[in-house]
């Protein structure tokens, strides 16, 4: 199975057609939103190797994450000049937040959902680049192609440490399940704001 493939098999459902078609009308939005992502999932990964220094393969896989999503950062800056959109402020979109509140907050499920929300967030991603990808202009579209291929990289890790560090067989795919129902709602229910993990767009 391709790495697309497999993404497409773990997401409940697609991304819709009218948001990628808001996408292309969106360009300076879907830019500067999509930096703001990358240096998010940088600090989100930061945030975990505060928090769990006495996992190894979790510092060692993060940190190698981090740094990743931080040369994505710098990337997206570069084409945002090039492409001459200024770097403005952008309110985040629902998406993270409407995922992030559902974390459990005792150890050690705090971890494994704090994985799980972390490997769905890079399947979402990595779904909207493929999508992406064939249908926008030059550069954008041989950046996210390249970008996918790393994005699928993350999504496997972030899986990979969950079943790793959870100690009961059932907890990961009861709460893959929960966490991609709510992620399923986030990305079909309407939404005003676009934004590079909106929902189907509204009036745009
Ligand atoms: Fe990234
Ligand atoms: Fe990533």
């Amino acid at each position: 199975m391709s790495p697309f493939e497999e993404i497409r098999n773990f997401l409940l459902v697609e991304t819709p057609d009218s948001w990628v078609s808001a996408a292309l009308t969106h360009r300076s939005e879907l830019m500067i939103d999509h930096a703001n992502c990358e240096k998010k999932a940088a600090s989100n990964a930061m945030n975990l190797l505060y928090r769990y220094v006495d996992k190894r393969e979790l510092l060692i896989k993060l940190t190698q994450l981090a740094r990743e999503e931080l040369l994505h950062f710098e990337q997206v800056l570069q084409l945002m000049d090039s492409a001459k959109v200024e770097y403005t402020h952008l309110s985040p979109g629902r998406y993270a937040a409407g995922l992030h509140k559902n974390i459990r907050t005792h150890e050690p499920s705090k971890l494994i959902d704090s994985l799980i929300v972390g490997a769905i967030v890079e399947a979402r991603s990595c779904e909207r680049f493929h999508k992406l990808a064939k249908k926008i202009a030059e550069p954008l579209s041989a950046f996210y192609k390249k970008l996918f291929s790393a994005e699928a990289r993350h999504f496997q890790d972030y899986l990979h440490l969950a079943n790793l560090y959870s100690e009961d067989d059932n907890e990961v795919p009861k709460r893959v399940a929960f966490f991609l129902e709510l992620e399923s709602e986030l990305i079909l229910q309407p939404d005003a704001q676009f934004r590079f993990l909106s929902g189907a767009p509204v009036g745009n």
